[in-house]
Parts: C-alpha cells; structure tokens; sequence
C-alpha cells in the first residue's frame, strides 16, 4: 500500500465555481484503478464527491473523465500506469471537457447525444426486406473499428474542432457516419454524404489528432473521418457552400500536387484552390499580394524551375496503394 495524494475538481452544483481538493489515499498503485481510487475516496473519505461508472470493465463507457489532463476511463486506468506515462507522483483528476459540469465529476452529455443524432445513426434500408440482410465478411470488416465505440465521449472532451465550433457535431458522431457510409445494407448514401459534407461535419475536423491519442477502444475516430472525407471526394458532390468546395478543393489538390511532383507547388496551390483554376477572379485577386511577397523572396519559381522529388515514383506508389478501395 501506498500513501497517494489525488488532487479533485470539485463542482457542488452547475452555477458554482470549481475548485481543486486534495485527498491522501491508501492504495495499491499496481493493482487499482483510478475508479477504485475514486470509490475508496467516496465511501472511506467523503461520500459526497460525484462521479459516474456502471460496467467497472471498460464496456459502458459511463466512467470517462480527465486523468492528468487527458480523457480515458477510471475504470481502465491503472494507477501505476498513469504516474509511470506522465512521470509524477500525484494524480489530478477532473471531469471531461467541452461538456458542462452537473456536479463534481459527472457532465450533461445532451449536445453529446443530440450531435450523435445529427448523422442519422442508423441503418436506412427502405422496405422490410422478405429475409435477412446477409453480409460478407470483408464487408463487415469495414464496419469493425467503428463498431467498437462504447461512446464514453473522450474523444468529444479532447476534440479542438467542438472546442472552437460548438456546431461540430464532434469525432464520436462522425465514427458513426463512417460506420453507415460503408455499410452495404444503408440506401441513402447519396443524402448522408450530402449532409456528412459540411464544415460542422467532415470538413470541420481539424486533424488534432487527440481523439485517436485518447479513445479506449481503437475507433480511432480520426481514421474514420478520413475515410469519410474519401468518400465524399470519391462521389465528386460539389458542395453549394462556397467554404466546403474550398476545404474538399484544398484536399484534392494537395493530394494531386504531391502525386504530379513528390511534393506541393505553392505557386500552382493558390491558384488551384483560392482561385478556383482560374474560375474565381476574386480570389485571384486576393492571391496578389501573396504572389508579390513570394515572387520577391524568390518563393514563385517559374515552371520550369521547379523540380520533382527524385522519389516521386515512391511517393506515387504510397498515394495509390492508400486510395485503393480496401475489398
Ligand atoms: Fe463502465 Fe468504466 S465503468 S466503462
């Protein structure tokens, strides 16, 4: 047994402030958990600290909350695992972010299930079918990753887009889209990847990555998002919203630029994607003064100075056995 100090955030109602609690706590570090610590606290300590846990096994996903600074779940967190990865003696637990506090640990999580609902969660398929939907078994391999999400909602706690854009419906929900966008068995491919293609849906993802860092069971949600963003690429929908044709339009580019060169001609990326290849004369204009600075500080090489990579057959190669479809 070890004598560990636990620093809380405490939160007595949803109006008051918060403030830090420190607890000492006779515990084995190699064999409890972050949730036994907790349960320990409660019933030895003081029984009004708040938090929330059912499974106790990494199933419901109902113990989610910050663990040093990062989302996970009490109950899959070994005590001496944590202090051994962030190399500290003590702990700080919170509760998750981006979602308002109830009451010590435990959050309102209702934007969290309403932006769940927001992608249509659920296999559409039009008339009952006269036998069962059969699938093969690659075909559900698709579907795996994102089958596995126990929505705890660590990723939503560390997602910066829902940070920046309470709209964003968050990396949870957009798991689930890519979880319906390739299921063979959905009929409405065509309206998901028209409502998925929206800066408060796929494009809104700013690539942080902490979603993947912080998710404890491998939906990798980021991973999903991308594979979404194919989608959408691959069915060439040209959005209305002027925004979301610039966001896809920097993506294709950026990936043309790399496959034509090994790497990204700044001078032929402006005018692919700001001005449109030459479409949007507002744009063009906007890029002057930027074309003037690199032009001046010898950033805008004529065509034929600019060189490929030598290892653009490489990186081709990388490209394309990526962009395969996975059968
Ligand atoms: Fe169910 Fe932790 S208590 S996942």
């Amino acid at each position: 047994m070890n004598n560990l100090v636990v620093h809380i955030r405490r939160q007595p109602s949803r109006t008051s402030p918060s403030a830090w609690q420190a607890f000492t706590v006779a515990i084995d570090p190699h064999s409890q958990t972050v949730l036994d610590l907790l349960h320990k606290i409660q019933w030895q300590q003081d029984g009004s600290l708040s938090f929330r846990r059912n499974c106790r096994n990494v199933i419901c996903g109902s113990c989610a909350m910050r663990i040093n600074g990062r989302a996970g779940l009490a109950c899959q967190k070994l005590i001496a695992e944590v202090l051994e990865q962030d190399r500290v003696t003590e702990l700080a637990i919170e509760p998750m972010g981006n979602l308002p506090v109830i009451k010590d640990l435990v959050v309102d999580m209702t934007k969290f299930w309403q932006n769940l609902a927001r992608v249509d969660p659920h296999v559409v398929t039009g008339q009952a079918p006269l036998q069962e939907f059969l699938q093969t078994p690659a075909q559900r391999q698709q579907l795996q990753a994102a089958s596995n999400c126990i929505l705890c909602g660590s990723c939503y706690s560390e997602c910066q887009a829902v940070t920046v854009n309470q709209e964003f419906v968050g990396p949870h929900a957009l798991a689930k889209a890519q979880r319906l966008v390739a299921d063979n068995r959905d009929q409405s491919l065509d309206s998901r990847l028209a409502k998925y293609s929206d800066l408060d849906f796929a494009w809104g993802c700013t690539r942080c990555f902490n979603c993947n860092e912080v998710c404890p069971v491998e939906v990798a949600p980021l991973d999903r998002i991308s594979e979404v963003k194919q989608v959408i690429l691959a069915a060439a929908q040209p959005s209305a919203d002027p925004q979301v044709a610039t966001a896809v339009r920097h993506r294709q580019t950026m990936v043309e630029l790399v496959k034509e060169s090994g790497w990204i001609d700044e001078s032929k990326f402006g005018l692919a994607v700001v001005a449109d290849n030459l479409r949007n004369w507002s744009g063009l204009w906007s890029l002057l003064p930027l074309g003037w600075r690199m032009w001046r500080r010898g950033k805008l090489p004529y065509p034929w100075q600019f060189r490929p990579s030598i290892a653009v057959k490489q990186i081709r190669m990388l490209i394309e056995s990526v962009q395969k479809p996975k059968v």
